[in-house]
């Protein structure tokens, strides 16, 4: 996600500025920016990353400064849409973490009355509106913009002439850091703990005005107390917001990606290409392959669209006869599998729409239409959060095509991962940390929730694991069950119920040690498995969730009782850009 960082003191604030934002690199970016206030305002910015040498920030002269990590999500990653952001007279500077809801509204009324825009961005609304009121006293123009924006932000401003830097928070988080002889202001702790542990974390509705020796922050116009804190964590732990990986972190930031995802994509018009799509063919690898497994029982059995998935490194030399609209899944947008499928799928003449988490990644750029997963940066290589709003995204597309056939799921999943994340694991991972093979199985849309399960667990333990539908075990794998190879059943209500209990009672009989994620009351399960967990929402497709989520915590603990590399796994990169 975006980063911001303003600091006020000395004269190198640039510098100091340029220093932080590396510090916020971890959260992912695709460009960056400064903007430094001295006798007048200078911007310099750019799209990549920041460079180890080479960046010219000479003429940024000042004792104050504002910059900006860009994650990009309204406009591709460019230096025009790099922060920050002017007004039309240039005198007003803007960075921005957030998304302004409302920014097509107010573009459209600030162009009608004579503004220049230069971006593709919500966040230069901010700028000209503030220019239309700044009357030489920032925190007051600053507060008089604020009850226009709908939506989320950390703002950071700055204005020639005015030698203070306004802070202003909603449902983002903002920071300010309070040094001996200078104020920081940033999205984290991260670039402000080298410099100083005093912390005061602001709330929803606070504005910070930071002037060389003083801080002041009002709320709704009136003057505020908040405490100071005196912050004890390494950078390191701030990085991860107190997790010990970037992995436990995005599997705990999935109910805020869920929600996420649905109330972006719920703002935004679906391609026509999806609504008038007769047939559907789907591209993905990995991760991304097994949520579009998910994609298909939900087109085929909801919607009535015939759905066919297929594996990108398989499609693009045995490519299936092609008819219809052919789909690209992938978190990072630049899978070089995926991306030559969907290359092949326009040289036939079909439809692609792509369904990204990175915008601006290279299969954004091929599709004729693209949809975002919004789920924020990826850093751990394990992909968590992206699955789950790949599931999102699916969800979403089947409840507009069936006339809101989903909206009480869309609503409500958030509320299965929640529970689920508060599931105590700690019998199944001692079950299976000792194991050298495991299996996970599953029926109809859980079968991929099964090979989910197994990827994880192969990715970040490197403990053998498989998936398996459930019915196929007996044709082969049988010959391998024994008091030494687990298996993790899902078995939900529903009309396999019987089935996959019966598969259940075959595998006890081989004396397998059984993992079952089933319905809490459901008796049967808890006698016969050796661990049972109850799965929060089981009979729905919030239980799709819900078991993913175990699955991956049941990954992840296990990787790290046994003192893995989580985030880093061996041999594997996070964005795999060649065939
Ligand atoms: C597994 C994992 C990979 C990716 C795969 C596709 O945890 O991360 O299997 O899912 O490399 O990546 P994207 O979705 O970026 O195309």
């Amino acid at each position: 996600m975006c980063g911001v960082f303003g600091y006020i003191g000395g004269p190198r604030a640039a510098s100091i500025v340029l220093e932080g934002l590396r510090k916020l690199e971890y959260r992912g970016y695709d460009s960056f920016g400064i903007a430094a206030l001295g006798k007048t305002l200078h911007v310099a910015k750019r799209q990549g990353r920041i460079p180890e040498e080479g960046f010219d920030i000479r003429g940024l002269a000042g004792n104050a400064a504002i910059g900006h990590t860009r994650w990009a999500t309204h406009g591709v990653p460019n230096d025009t849409n790099a922060h920050p952001h002017l007004d039309c007279t240039g005198k007003i500077a803007v960075v921005h973490n957030g998304v302004i809801e409302n920014f097509a509204v107010l573009k459209r009324q600030l162009q009608e009355r004579g503004h220049r825009f230069l971006s593709d961005t919500d966040t230069e609304v901010i700028a000209h509106l503030i220019e239309e009121v700044y009357e030489g006293d920032l925190p007051a123009a600053v507060n008089a913009v604020l009850p226009a924006l709908e939506g989320s932000y950390a703002i950071l401003a700055l204005a020639k002439g005015d030698k203070r830097i306004v802070a202003a928070r909603n449902r983002s988080t903002l920071v300010i850091g309070i040094g001996d002889d200078a104020l920081f202001a940033a999205s984290d702790m991260t670039p402000i703990l080298e410099h100083t542990r005093r912390m005061v974390v602001l709330e929803d509705g606070d504005v910070a005005t930071l002037a060389p020796a003083s801080v002041c922050i009002t709320n709704g116009g009136a003057p505020v107390d908040r405490e100071e804190e005196i912050v004890q964590w390494s950078v390191e732990d701030v990085r991860k917001g107190g997790f010990r990986h970037f992995m436990l972190k995005e599997i705990f930031d999935q109910p805020a990606v869920f929600s996420e995802a649905v109330r972006a994509l719920r703002n935004e018009e679906l391609p026509g290409i999806i609504r008038d799509a007769g047939r559907v063919t789907i591209v993905a690898c990995g991760t991304s392959y097994h949520a579009a497994l998910v994609f298909r029982y939900l087109l085929e059995e909801k919607c009535r669209v015939p759905a066919r998935v297929e594996p990108a490194s398989e499609f693009r030399y045995y490519p299936p006869p092609l008819e219809g609209l052919v789909i690209g899944i992938s978190q990072s947008g630049e899978t070089a599998d995926t991306l030559t499928a969907l290359q092949m799928a326009k040289a036939r003449a079909c439809p692609t729409l792509a369904i990204v988490n990175v915008v601006g990644s290279s299969i954004t750029r091929l599709a004729d239409a693209s949809l975002f997963m919004n789920a924020g940066p990826e850093i751990s290589v394990a992909a968590t959060k992206s699955f789950v709003a790949e599931l999102a995204v699916f969800l979403h597309l089947v409840d507009v095509l069936k006339g809101g056939a989903c909206a009480y799921e869309l609503d409500s999943a958030h509320l299965a991962i929640e529970e689920a994340l508060l599931l105590d694991l700690t019998p199944a991972v001692a079950c299976c940390r000792d194991a050298t093979d495991i299996f996970f199985v599953g029926r109809g849309p859980f079968y991929p929730i099964a090979l989910e399960g197994a990827l994880k667990m192969k990715e970040t333990s490197y403990i053998h694991a498989e998936g398996y539908a459930a019915g196929e075990l007996k044709h082969g794998p049988f010959a391998l069950l024994s008091p030494e190879t687990p298996v993790v059943a899902i078995c939900v209500p529903g009309e396999t119920y019987g089935v996959m209990a019966s598969n259940i009672r075959e595998m006890k009989a081989r004396g397998t040690p059984l993992i079952v994620l089933g319905q809490k009351d459901d008796r049967d399960m808890q006698e016969i498995s050796d661990v049972f967990i109850p799965l929060p929402f089981a009979e729905s497709i919030a239980g799709l969730l819900s078991a993913t989520v175990i699955m991956q915590l049941l990954a992840y603990h296990t990787a790290d009782a046994l003192g893995r590399d989580i985030d880093r796994p061996r041999n594997l990169a996070k964005s795999v850009t060649v065939e």
